[in-house]
């Protein structure tokens, strides 16, 4: 068996990563690393929970130790990173945790590997998963490459930008075998309801005010969650080593027309009249920072690794819409509790 830690396995993007590498390799132990945050969480990983090629081991990346200990107990012959702090709207309420896990974390991982594998990096990676944010904001024009300079302008991508630094200091340095990759916007199943599509989403069905940041003209280009994992999978195998790849959909959306369709979409689902629930959009004071547009050239992971995304944007805002309507509960049991806190704090 070949042991591969993934961190952050319980959030969004790591149970589909996970429940991909769980069901397509069984010749692969994955050990999913994850101290479960608020937006952890193993009820999305049921389905796979007793596979006999699937362990959890709840740790904080931060504790060096505990993570060297991991890399011993199961051999750990390659990393698949993905823990994190994730949400923009809190790294600028609190910066300090951001660093800590995002930049600290990252750091104490790359150490324990380079002991564990001690030199003999064969059959070894380091994979960071990382975000277009790291290349700050476009105007109207023009692409991220993966030869853009790095511009971060939120604590969160700040100390994503560091980690990567890391990440690349300790391929330079100590020659252990790395890869990164930057993503744009994921959405679909399993997404903590503090980002935009899941919020709007549950928002919209409850007939609560939906929330629009400054004017709703910012751009995000989405991609469905398993279009990441997919990528991430060729990546890990066939990557080159030291090299980073961008990862997107070719997708833009302004915020407001992404708004649009969702309210098309549930309330149609819903039963509701066309346009029912657009009164709900409610416009207000914009996120400080806010970066205005994010749009991923993926041609170099096309054409060297011949990754392209399977989803058309229409199927896979209906296919997560109808998702979120069917697994209310899920919902129901991240939206009591800490979260309404959140919320009121966050929206007031
Ligand atoms: P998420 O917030 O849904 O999940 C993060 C996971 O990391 C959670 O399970 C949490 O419990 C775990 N975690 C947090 N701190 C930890 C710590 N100290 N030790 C161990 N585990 C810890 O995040 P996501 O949206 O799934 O993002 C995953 C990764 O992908 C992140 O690195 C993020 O920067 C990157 N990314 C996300 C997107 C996106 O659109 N969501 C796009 C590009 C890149
Ligand atoms: O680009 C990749 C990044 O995408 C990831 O690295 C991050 O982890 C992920 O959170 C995401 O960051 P964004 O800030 O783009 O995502 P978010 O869902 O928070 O916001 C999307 C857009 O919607 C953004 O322009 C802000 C806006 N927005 C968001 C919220 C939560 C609103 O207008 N109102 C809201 O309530």
């Amino acid at each position: 068996m070949k042991n591969i830690l993934v961190t952050g396995g319980a959030g969004f993007i790591g149970s589909h990563l996970v429940r991909l590498l769980v069901n397509k390799y069984p010749e692969y132990r994955i050990v999913n690393m994850d101290v479960l945050t608020y937006a952890g969480n193993l009820v999305n990983l049921k389905d796979i929970e007793d596979k006999e090629n699937y362990e959890f081991v709840k740790c904080d990346i931060c504790d060096f130790e505990k993570v060297q200990k991991v890399f011993e107990d199961y051999q750990i012959e390659s990393v698949i990173h993905l823990a994190a702090e994730s949400h923009v709207d809190r790294s600028i309420k609190d910066p300090f945790s951001f660093a800590q896990t995002n930049v600290m974390g990252t750091l104490s991982l790359l150490q324990a590997a380079k002991h564990a594998w001690d030199g003999n990096f064969e059959d070894k990676l380091f994979y960071h998963v990382s975000t277009d944010e790291v290349y700050g904001s476009l105007g109207k024009e023009g692409f991220f490459l993966e030869t853009t300079a790095y511009d971060p302008h939120s604590p969160y991508s700040a100390s994503k930008a560091s980690s990567d630094h890391f990440v690349r200091a300790f391929h330079d340095t100590y020659g252990l075998p790395t890869v990164i990759s930057n993503c744009s916007n994921n959405y679909g199943s399993f997404q903590f309801p503090e980002k935009l599509i899941p919020l709007f989403i549950n928002n919209i069905c409850n007939n609560k005010p939906l929330p629009v940041y400054g004017k709703g003209d910012n751009i995000r280009d989405w991609l469905y969650v398993d279009d990441h994992a997919r990528a991430i999978d060729v990546i890990f195998h066939k990557g080159k080593h030291g090299d980073t790849y961008n990862i997107g959909g070719f997708n833009e959306w302004t915020n407001i027309d992404l708004i649009k369709v969702m309210i098309k979409t549930v309330d149609r689902l819903l039963g509701r009249e066309e346009g029912e629930s657009e009164k709900l959009i409610t416009y207000v004071t914009d996120r400080a920072g806010h970066d205005l547009r994010y749009a991923i050239d993926s041609t170099k992971l096309k054409n060297e690794l011949g990754w392209e995304p399977s989803l058309q944007f229409e199927e896979g805002i209906e296919k997560t819409v109808k998702w979120y309507l069917e697994n209310k509960e899920w919902m129901d049991n991240i939206t009591s509790g800490e979260y309404e806190k959140y919320y009121k704090e966050m929206y007031k």
